[in-house]
């Protein structure tokens, strides 16, 4: 069963950055219970970058205390927090570091101790999760590699440790159509086989709705929502102020659309599915 991880009145504040230092998070509590699948939505600077840091353990709370399997989350608990958790970072290139994709994907595994025929193992499953050709793209330089392929070769690291806890910071982000309906599939897969816990980063919730049945919306460092999707659709005052859970959102669901219809532009008026509502 995956670790429980529980955040309790958790703030942070950048050190160094200057005069007018900024606290990236508020006073934020929620539980991530084994095997639930979250995704942590809101503006840019809202703080989910910063709360997936906390989450992996790699930053510690300003105030508060985060808490892996009920236990609060120390320096000696550290080892803990690598083991379960694995972080995929927004930036790829924050994430890559090897000469050849094969050693970037193979670091993780060979640091568990693992035998090299195990190694080897997990190298291939996590690529062909990620739809990477293994023997193509493996002994290339990672940094060669375009920005949707570094994205899935970062990815496909952070599976070969076969973390119960994945913290993906916006994974979709720059893949086309079908690498990105390959890697929702392939994180239900992973999940399904591991049982493990996801929580999935991201300002779309297209993707979103694939593999969650949480939300959390963070607005300038704090909760703002937590809950089923059903019940943040139905808040026009979160509605209004963010316009990125509208109009497409709507249209590739039209079972909310009758729960709440669009308000206000823009619209994509080419879309069929819109035109058929006769909403105008
Ligand atoms: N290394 C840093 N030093 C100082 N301040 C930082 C640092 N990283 C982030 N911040 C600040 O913390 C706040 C939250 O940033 P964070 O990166 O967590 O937001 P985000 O929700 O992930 O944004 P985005 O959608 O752009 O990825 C912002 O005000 C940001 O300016
Ligand atoms: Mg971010």
């Amino acid at each position: 069963m995956a670790a429980h991880i529980k955040f309790s009145q958790v703030s942070y504040t950048y050190p160094y950055s200057g005069e007018d230092r900024r606290t990236a998070l508020q006073e934020i509590s929620f539980e991530l219970p084994p095997g639930e699948v979250l995704c942590v939505t809101g503006p840019n600077g809202s703080g989910k970058s910063t709360l997936a840091q906390l989450m992996a353990g790699l930053i510690k709370p300003t105030y508060g205390e985060v808490f892996i399997d009920g236990k609060r989350a120390t320096r000696d608990l550290l080892e803990d927090f690598h083991s379960k958790v694995g972080l995929l970072f927004q930036s790829p290139e924050d994430q890559l570091f090897a000469d050849t994709v094969w050693k970037d994907i193979a670091f993780g595994p060979r640091n568990q101790g693992l035998s090299s025929e195990s190694v080897s193992r997990r190298v291939q499953g996590a690529a062909k999760l990620m739809g990477i050709d293994i023997e193509e793209l493996g002994n290339r330089s990672p940094f060669g590699l375009s920005e949707g392929e570094k994205r899935r070769v970062a990815l496909a690291g952070v599976l070969a440790m076969e973390p119960e806890v994945l913290i993906l910071d916006e994974p979709t982000v720059g893949q086309d159509w079908e690498n990105r309906e390959h890697m929702l599939n392939s994180l239900s897969e992973y999940r399904a086989i591991h049982e493990s816990s996801l929580v999935f980063i991201s300002h779309d919730l297209d993707d979103a709705l694939k593999l969650a049945s949480r939300f959390l919306l963070l607005e300038e460092g704090r909760v703002r929502f937590t809950g089923k999707f059903s019940e943040l659709i139905v808040s026009q005052r979160l509605l209004e102020k963010h316009r990125s859970f509208r109009p497409d959102f709507y249209i590739s669901f039209p079972p909310y659309q009758t729960w709440y219809p669009c308000p206000g532009p823009p619209f994509r008026k080419s879309s069929p599915s819109f035109q058929d509502r006769g909403t105008e």
